[in-house]
């Protein structure tokens, strides 16, 4: 990869922090002093021992000694692209985020796919959900839409994350299995936390065994907020339609190239860069007028459900094209640190439980991951403008700054920036209520998206999600947990529970499943029609 040369802006930055190992060149100490022997250590005598006194001897070892740093918490395999993103639909109706308005701009973009459970050197075929974590390098700073190829998640309130992932990652007695989700803990969650329903059918369908990364759609998953010129708020949900279509592996194809070729989704997509054949995907949103907020029959800061899009539409605005493999993976791939909390002008959170915890959680693993709090002057997660604050020191600070390190100064630098200037704002979402750790009300139901999935698949669809259910539970010991999956999936569907239940050795439950769908016309001021969803 040549970055110098490349028309892309986040390249030409990259280029100063690029060094060429060129033929001839010589091996040199960390303090620039050539090397005339790497081969043997400094002995007494040639039979030894080692000398002390070989510095070259000991800086080559105890740099390798630290090589490593921890992996990422979650989603620590992973692979990443570079690319751009070009706007073709202004939208200054609902935001104005420079980015999303103006189509002469080539946006750097920086993407990484992940797996979620599995360490950094599992497979890839696994099933899983995949990370899609987008980075876009903008004029007015860096845009992170930290998303996943399901539009839902698991849980509805960040405080229960470290119990979600508790229970998919490896049991802690053995660290078995360690990719996949065929176990009793994470099995014992899922059926005691009603909540994972419509994402625990999400990770058992075909989605969660995808062909390619290029063949999968992106969700920011959350409600976020667009604020215009003239300040008026809409919620907002981002998602990223794949040119090449949805395609997934079959259970079987997925289970031979995790052993014949765990390197399966890195490779396919790093071979199509360099082949030049370019993956691209759309980029959607789906906006909800602020006064609409309370006008669905779900809450839309409840990121276990997905705005059904036969209600609201998803309107494309541009397209993200991935053209450029990175140059060496870990200071780009593993030194990137995306974080929720990234946005831009024209561009807010919602209240959602779930991001507001993520807006914490991201730096704050980053400051460990990354050996402390300045991990964002490491060239990847670099803006493209210069950075200006009154930050200053930590372990590995980078930048040597002349001038003040406090405001208010006598020399009017580095100041605030009013908003006509491009200064950022807050957004100004009303807020209510008293201080109490319940959810909102719309919060408690937990089937009714569920089925709908579950009713919007095709009968092949549905028989893979049947033997994906009976393999995974095929893998759990406990029984008592059996009969609470197999009675969860007969809320959802009758049929489904009755084939699971065959399958893995339970009764066939009663056919008690309810149609959970309660509908109403809340929608008409959006679309002009009335909706209803059986
Ligand atoms: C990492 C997505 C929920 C904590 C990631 C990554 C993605 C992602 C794509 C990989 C980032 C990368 O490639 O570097 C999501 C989505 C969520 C979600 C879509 C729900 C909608 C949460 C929650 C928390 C959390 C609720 C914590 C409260 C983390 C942490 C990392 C991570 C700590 C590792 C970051 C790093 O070390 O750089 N997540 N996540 N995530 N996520 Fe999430």
């Amino acid at each position: 990869v040549d970055y110098a040369t490349g028309a892309n802006a986040k390249g030409r930055q990259l280029s100063n922090y690029t060094q060429v190992v060129e033929s001839g060149c010589p091996i040199m100490s960390y303090f620039g002093v050539a090397q005339a022997d790497t081969d043997s250590s400094l002995k007494a005598g040639p039979r030894g021992p080692t000398l002390l006194e070989d510095y070259h001897f000991r800086e080559k070892i105890s740099h390798f000694d630290h090589e490593r740093i921890p992996e990422r918490v979650v989603h620590a395999r992973g692979a990443a692209y570079h690319g751009d993103f070009v706007l073709h639909t202004p939208i200054p109706e609902y935001t104005n985020a420079a980015v999303l308005n103006d189509t002469g701009r080539r946006t750097p973009v920086f993407l990484r796919f992940s797996t979620v459970a599995g360490s950094r050197g599992s497979a890839d075929t696994v099933r899983d959900v995949r990370g899609f974590a987008v980075r876009f390098y903008t004029e007015e700073g860096n845009w992170d839409i930290v998303g996943n190829n399901i539009p839902v998640f698991f849980i509805q309130d960040a405080i229960k994350f470290p119990d979600v992932i508790h229970a998919v990652k490896p049991e802690p007695h053995n660290e078995i299995p360690q990719a996949q989700t065929a176990h009793d803990n994470a099995w014992d969650f899922f059926s005691l936390t009603p909540e994972t329903a419509h994402m625990m059918l999400w990770t058992m369908s075909d989605r969660a065994i995808p062909r390619s990364y290029a063949m999968m759609n992106g969700f920011g998953v959350h409600a976020f907020v667009f604020v215009n010129a003239e300040g008026k708020r809409s919620f907002v949900k981002f998602h990223w339609k794949p040119k090449l279509g949805v395609h997934s592996l079959v259970w079987d194809e997925a289970l031979k190239l995790a052993g014949q070729d765990p390197d399966f989704h890195r490779r396919d997509l790093y071979d199509a860069i360099e082949a030049g054949n370019y993956p691209e995907w759309e980029f959607g949103v789906q906006v909800v007028p602020e006064e609409n907020e309370h006008d669905f029959d779900f809450d839309l800061l409840d990121a276990t459900k997905l705005i059904p899009e036969d209600l609201v539409p998803v309107k494309y605005i541009g397209t993200l094209t991935l053209n450029r493999n990175v140059t060496e993976y870990f200071p780009e791939t593993e030194q990137v640190a995306f974080c929720t909390q990234h946005i831009v002008p024209g561009i807010d959170f919602s209240n959602d439980p779930l991001l507001q915890g993520r807006n914490f959680s991201y730096f704050d693993t980053q400051i460990s991951r990354l050996g402390g709090p300045n991990f964002n002057q490491i060239p990847i997660n670099m803006p493209l403008c210069p950075v200006f604050n009154n930050q200053r020191d930590a372990m590995h600070r980078m930048p040597i700054t002349k001038g003040a390190n406090y405001f208010p100064n006598r020399f009017d630098a580095p100041h605030p920036v009013p908003p006509a200037k491009g200064g950022f704002v807050p957004k100004a979402l009303p807020v209510h209520g008293v201080t109490t750790r319940a959810r909102g009300e719309k919060f408690s139901d937990y089937l009714s998206q569920a089925q709908l999935f579950y009713n919007s698949m095709s009968d092949i669809e549905k028989t893979h999600m049947v033997s994906a259910f009976s393999f995974e539970l095929g893998k759990v010991e406990d029984t008592g947990i059996h009969k609470r999956i197999v009675e969860r999936l007969n809320e959802i569907d009758h049929s489904l529970a009755a084939q699971v239940a065959a399958n893995i050795g339970q009764a066939t439950p009663p056919n008690t499943t309810k149609n959970h769908g309660k509908r109403s016309a809340f929608l008409s001021q959006i679309n002009g029609k009335a909706q209803t969803f059986t």
